[in-house]
């Protein structure tokens, strides 16, 4: 009998519909080796959504999300639909809905170092040796979630300097959300190398110290075998290019979680390698941590891996597929290790017949894969 993954896909803008493509082509592959079978059904979310419906997350799009076994997203915004203008639709609000309503708390984000993309990297090969992290980021509360407000007109008299706008943005944590994205990260660690970076500003901010106090009370009383090291965010985010083999699971609240995670990227060599996994209670959902890039949108020239690796993820995480997801993963090293590139991740010794596009790409890991 042959088991069917249904997948709910949100190509979203920009690069976004590229890169899809390209997904649905690998899983086609992966299904014909392996038995299983995909259905797809495609919705709207982001500016795409914007343009058709007025919202950034219309119903339908939630509808089907819940609907499936897993949401694949691509990426969403660009230029037309950027606004400082509170009462106008952002394609964000989209992508923060989402993950709001599927109850998507713990985002995971592996930062894996490819071999034949050594050179790639901003840092020397050296400090690469050893690197291999899970950065764990808390993704539906903090900053992001949390009280907001623009006030169109201060009296001046109330700000003790001239009258003016006034906007507020509030970093707020419940007990329960930091011990849950926490407990992710211990539990992650069991499976690897058994050592987790709490990562917070607890030198300055009440949410941080509060973070703290409930890292540690989780880890004493259950976890004590895994080592828990404090770090303050500014200097994980100088760490990281210092010495980055030193992490293994790093957990943090939902804004430190994005900075961080786009500087560790560089470490992989381009933001175009870095797939992520984002879980809660039900339904989860898959996206490359890039955006939607749309300076170089339509052009076939996007890098397709850091969705493809999405998919990896997907197949082990939510359809229990880790042979197919291995086989995925080693058709990627292997492309990679046979010189084929993007322009992302080319440099000096890229051989010009080995530049490739999008969709060439995503060829060659289908070959690859069928052997
Ligand atoms: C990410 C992105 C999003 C975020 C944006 C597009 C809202 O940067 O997934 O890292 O900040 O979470
Ligand atoms: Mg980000």
């Amino acid at each position: 009998m042959t088991t069917t993954h249904h997948i709910c896909l949100l190509p979203g803008d920009g690069i976004g519909p590229e890169i899809t493509a390209e997904a649905v082509k690998v899983l086609g592959a992966i299904g014909e080796r392996s038995g299983a079978s995909f259905r797809f059904t495609e919705a709207l979310l982001g500016g795409a959504a914007i343009d058709a419906t007025g919202s950034a997350l219309p119903e339908e799009t939630l509808a089907a999300a819940h609907a499936a076994d897993a949401v694949l997203l691509a990426a969403i915004g660009g230029p037309k639909w950027d606004t400082t203008s509170p009462d106008k639709p952002r394609p964000e609000q989209g992508l923060l809905g989402i993950r709001k309503a599927l109850g998507l708390y713990a985002n995971l984000r592996p930062v894996k170092i490819f071999d034949a993309l050594k050179d790639a990297s901003s840092l020397k090969p050296e400090y690469l040796e050893g690197v291999d992290m899970l950065i764990v980021r808390e993704l539906t509360g903090g900053l992001y979630f949390g009280d907001r407000a623009r006030q169109r007109s201060v009296p001046g008299a109330a700000t003790g300097g001239g009258p003016g706008q006034r906007a507020y943005d509030t970093m707020d944590y419940r007990e329960f959300e930091i011990e849950r994205i926490a407990r992710v990260a211990f539990e992650a660690a069991r499976t690897r190398r058994g050592k987790v970076h709490s990562v917070d500003k607890a030198n300055v901010l009440e949410s941080s110290r509060l973070w703290r106090e409930i890292v540690h009370r989780l880890h004493a009383a259950e976890f004590s075998d895994v080592e828990l090291v404090d770090q303050l965010v500014d200097n994980s985010a100088m760490q990281l290019v210092r010495w980055p083999a030193q992490f293994d699971v790093m957990v943090t609240e939902n804004m430190f979680g994005d900075i961080l995670s786009d500087e560790a990227s560089m470490l992989t060599g381009s933001l175009g390698m870095l797939a992520s996994a984002s879980l809660g209670d039900g339904t989860a959902l898959y996206e490359p941590s890039h955006g939607s890039a749309p300076d170089i949108a339509g052009q076939g020239i996007a890098n397709p891996l850091a969705m493809l690796l999405s998919v990896e993820l997907m197949l082990r995480m939510s359809f229990g597929m880790a042979e197919a997801a291995d086989a995925l993963g080693a058709a990627i090293e292997g492309v990679l290790a046979d010189g084929w590139r993007t322009r992302d991740i080319a440099d000096a010794s890229t051989l010009p017949q080995k530049m490739v596009g999008t969709t060439a790409m995503g060829d060659l890991i289908v070959e690859r894969m069928r052997g």
